[in-house]
């Protein structure tokens, strides 16, 4: 590689950054990230610090899982890729689907389709939706409905459902025939109550007042995250999920769950439609699959969905959809290595354990500093959303916001603001002390922006 002079004179220079602003990257370049060791990143001017961000919520295991890399060495060397369209398929893809069909058997997911991320996994899972009822002769099931504050990729399919008008507007118009349904958060609602059960009350009543209006037999499925991650780690009353599945199985709509983030022991559970006691139909997964080491993701089906499709050689019944990388053997190698450490090192109990003391410790830090208005989260997904008044609730200058980022920084430890929100997704095998570190930066960051 070039010299760190080369590095830093070319930052951002000849390359958009996702999710920035190109102007913004180009006056204040992005910090280089240059290596990692266990849950710790260091940077180019040698600082190391604990990632409070775990990559972007994928890197569950860390940076130094060997039996994941040695898994991607070993796959390198013996088939680095082929394709897996009709006719040839390789070993741990096979391997792979059969071991995730063990895993999520609790969930009735028994059928895997491959992608190459979560973005992927969420237009194959709204795609298959449709061709679901279409081979059932429901051709007119083409909507979809979602929460807002969802987030569920950037494709034109993911950014329709997608309920953030940041990640639309620049991309209007979106796919028509997708409504969007207030999201569960108790701390800020339409409704203007507080209590969860209540809060789930209203939206499905607001579900069924909208499949009343615009037809149940116009409606292919309801997409959601079990904890809503980007949109701020917003975490639905137990009550939700399973409200929306009655709701979607007396209609007739599939529940689609996106799991990018929850599916694999983030949320303390082994994944977020496990957490609620919900089957789901269709499950998008990616990230933690393979550690983020590898770019890999894997949309999980239920058995009842199976017979539709396998029972047909027509064409309507017939997936034409895919990806080049689809079942990608290297990936598919990475994501066996994960399933069986995240099963070995009991990652979900673990971020179950942890994600309470966390939370703990934010509560804490919100009685102790204003700028907190809520402190939020559900095993190693959490949250504090920065507010200038408590019963206003308006959110700070972007760079009070970046002053924690910033003080947390320089204490140690690297976390993710969005908007108004801090966010943290450690990786899963942090230990209480590490806990306590994110904690104590966390405190001195907010110190900071109190100034
Ligand atoms: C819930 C959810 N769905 C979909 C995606 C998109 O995944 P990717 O960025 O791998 O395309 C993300 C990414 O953060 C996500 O959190």
């Amino acid at each position: 590689m070039r010299d760190d002079n080369f590095l830093n004179e070319n930052n951002a220079k000849h390359v958009w950054h996702p999710m920035a602003n190109a102007a913004e990257m180009r006056a204040n370049p992005p910090k280089i990230i240059q290596g990692a060791e266990g849950v710790h990143i260091t940077d180019l001017d040698g600082n190391r610090v604990l990632d409070a961000v775990g990559g972007l919520w994928n890197v569950n295991l860390g940076y130094s899982s060997e039996p994941v890399k040695q898994a991607i060495f070993n796959q390198m060397a013996d088939l680095p890729y082929y394709s897996t369209f009709r006719g040839t398929t390789n070993g741990p893809m096979i391997e792979l689907s059969y071991e995730l069909a063990q895993f999520f058997k609790p969930e009735g997911l028994t059928r895997a389709f491959f992608t190459s991320g979560g973005s992927d996994s969420v237009e194959t899972a709204l795609r298959l939706a449709r061709q679901y009822h279409k081979i059932k002769g429901q051709p007119e099931r083409t909507k979809y409905v979602a929460l807002k504050k969802g987030y569920h990729g950037t494709h034109v399919g993911g950014a329709s459902v997608n309920g953030n008008s940041n990640f639309r507007r620049a991309y209007e118009p979106m796919l028509p025939g997708v409504i969007h349904l207030p999201a569960p958060w108790d701390y800020r609602n339409p409704y203007g109550i507080t209590d969860g059960a209540e809060i789930a009350r209203k939206i499905a009543a607001d579900f069924e007042d909208e499949i009343a209006f615009q037809g149940a037999d116009t409606i292919a499925a309801f997409i959601m995250e079990p904890v809503l991650g980007a949109g701020g780690v917003i975490v639905p009353h137990e009550t939700f999920m399973p409200l929306m599945r009655a709701i979607c199985d007396k209609h007739g709509i599939l529940l689609i769950a996106d799991e990018v983030i929850t599916a694999f022991g983030r949320t303390g559970a082994w994944n977020g439609s496990r957490l609620w006691g919900t089957q789901p139909d269709l499950m998008c997964t990616a990230k933690a699959i393979t550690n983020g080491y590898f770019p890999f993701g894997a949309v999980m089906i239920h058995e009842k969905l199976t017979e539709a499709f396998e029972s047909s050689r027509s064409p309507l019944a017939t997936i034409s959809h895919g990806y080049t990388y689809s079942g990608h053997p290297v990936g598919a190698a990475a994501a066996l290595a994960c399933l069986s450490e995240m099963k070995r090192l009991d990652l979900a109990g673990n971020a179950g354990a942890r994600g309470a003391e966390l939370l703990a410790g934010l509560h804490a830090l919100k009685a102790k500093h204003p700028l907190i208005g809520d402190a939020r989260g559900k095993g190693l997904m959490c949250a504090v959303e920065l507010v200038t008044d408590h019963t206003t609730k308006a959110a700070p200058a972007k760079d009070v916001v970046q002053k924690v980022q910033d003080g947390a920084y320089a204490e140690g430890v690297m976390m993710r603001t969005s908007g108004a929100n801090i966010i943290m997704s450690p990786p899963l095998i942090v230990t209480a002390a590490d806990v306590q570190k994110i904690l104590s930066a966390l405190d001195a960051g907010l110190k900071e922006a109190s100034k």
